[in-house]
């Protein structure tokens, strides 16, 4: 059998200052959207931020519930909202950032695989890559295109 490897690109900064300064305001703003997120039963808060092709940052942050799989991520909570308010544009960037217990997270936060899969269609519907911004407080995780997270992905065909 023939093997093939699939290579990913990571960047990997120490702080947020060594982003480009979009990407650092997005990273902030993704660290304030954190404080609101409702996520008692797992003290893990989440926050994203998700830069549009006409500039406005749309925000995002997990909300949990009793019955828990009636929550929802950070990034699809931001994702959805920007896809009902702006149906016709892109996405250019998402930054995600998180605290546990009330403090900081020293591992970026990496989209779960449903959000992964959302991503993905965001990027495709539009034909253009969108950028991840994983923060932590120790060091800080960028792809350039979602497609370096979930290569081999699920597409729908219908013909
Ligand atoms: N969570 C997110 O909001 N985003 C992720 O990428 C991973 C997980 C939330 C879901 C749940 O509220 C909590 O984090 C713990 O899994």
């Amino acid at each position: 059998m023939k093997a093939t490897k699939i290579e990913i690109t990571v960047y990997e900064a120490g702080k947020s200052t060594e982003l480009t300064p979009a990407d650092s305001t997005l990273l902030h703003e993704a660290i304030n959207a954190t404080k609101n997120a409702y996520a008692p039963y797992s003290k893990f808060n989440v926050g994203a931020a998700v830069l549009l092709d006409n500039g406005e940052i749309i925000y995002g942050s997990n909300q949990e519930n009793a019955a828990y799989p009636s929550g929802l991520c950070a990034e699809r909570v931001a994702l959805f909202y920007a896809s009902s308010r702006y149906p016709n544009v892109a996405i250019k960037a998402i930054a995600i950032n998180s605290t546990v217990n009330g403090k900081e997270n020293h591992d970026p936060v990496y989209p779960c695989g449903d959000c992964r899969q959302v991503l993905l269609e965001c990027e495709n519907r539009f034909g253009r890559p969108i950028k991840v911004i994983m923060g932590s407080a120790s060091k800080i995780h960028v792809v350039h295109s979602i497609k370096d997270l979930l290569p081999l992905s699920f597409v729908l065909k219908r013909e």
